[in-house]
């Protein structure tokens, strides 16, 4: 059995006015156990739409979402959506530790045990010794560190990822994305990663599903078969890794000029 099936999946907004936009069209997909899958598309194509009607946050105008093979409808507790806007999403009122705790707390594990997950969690991420610092006193990328780790604390059958790493500087980033790859592997967690960096997709992903302008299709399903462990370097620069990279600003451009 699939651990995620995306069938069929159309969104539609209704505009003031009487008037609707056409986010998402007709799209299917599946992600197994321990998969990085990540969706690359224009800005405004309906990636976020795709998201959060995967996440359960917004009802599909039509098709289906199934998380090993129960339909769902409503926010399911195993998934877990981590957003682009790290300081909208933290709790300012709590200090680090008290945000992981709170994925803890919700699920009803408020014991010395889900403290000693949540340091854990904390170490993880690269954060030992700030467990009592708040929000505000952190970096960006520091901050969206503990929003990959409260997330992580729901332990999710699938992380949702919609451009995590948008905000932060480029240096930043490309931890932020080994940090991510280590997490993935440690952890054996799946991940469903949106972006539109289509050489950060490449970069971390097994496969890739390129999307179309708007309202959004499937162009491209892309398969990356380049080793692991990855390495900033000498995965960026193998010519298989340019290549994958080429062909999918090929795609896009293409659909672009028609
Ligand atoms: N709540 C909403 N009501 C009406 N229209 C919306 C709503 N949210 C998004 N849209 C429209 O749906 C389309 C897709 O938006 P969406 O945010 O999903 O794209 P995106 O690919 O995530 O964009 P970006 O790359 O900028 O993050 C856009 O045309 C947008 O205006
Ligand atoms: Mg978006």
């Amino acid at each position: 059995m699939r651990l995620l099936e995306v069938e069929g999946l159309s969104k539609s907004y209704r505009q003031t006015g009487g008037d609707s936009t056409l986010a998402v069209h007709e799209i299917s997909f599946q992600v197994d156990r321990r998969e990085f899958v990540s969706i690359v598309g224009p800005s405004g194509c309906g990636k976020s739409t795709l998201l959060m009607c995967i996440a359960g946050l917004i009802p599909p105008s039509s098709g289906t979402v199934r998380v090993k093979g129960v339909e769902i409808n409503g926010p399911p507790q195993n998934l877990v959506l981590v957003f682009q806007e790290y300081n909208r999403s933290l709790f300012a009122w709590r200090s680090v530790l008290g945000n992981v705790l709170f994925g803890l707390e919700v699920r009803g594990k408020i014991s010395r045990e889900a403290e000693e997950k949540a340091r854990h969690l904390i170490g993880l991420v690269g954060l030992e010794g700030f467990e009592r610092h708040y929000p505000w006193e952190l970096s960006g990328g520091m901050q969206q560190r503990v929003a990959i780790a409260r997330a992580l604390a729901y332990e999710p059958e699938v992380l949702l990822m919609d451009e995590p790493f948008g905000s932060v500087d480029a240096l930043t980033r490309l931890e932020l994305e080994d940090t991510l790859l280590r997490l993935w592997k440690d952890l054996r967690t799946t991940i469903l990663f949106v972006t539109h960096d289509i050489e950060e997709a490449v970069y971390l992903s097994d496969r890739i599903y390129v999307l179309s302008r708007r309202p959004s299709r499937i162009l491209l399903r892309m398969d990356i078969h380049l080793d692991r462990p990855r390495n900033q370097l000498s995965t960026r620069s193998d010519p298989r890794f340019v290549e994958l990279r080429n062909e999918i600003y090929r795609q896009i451009s293409d659909e672009t000029i028609k």
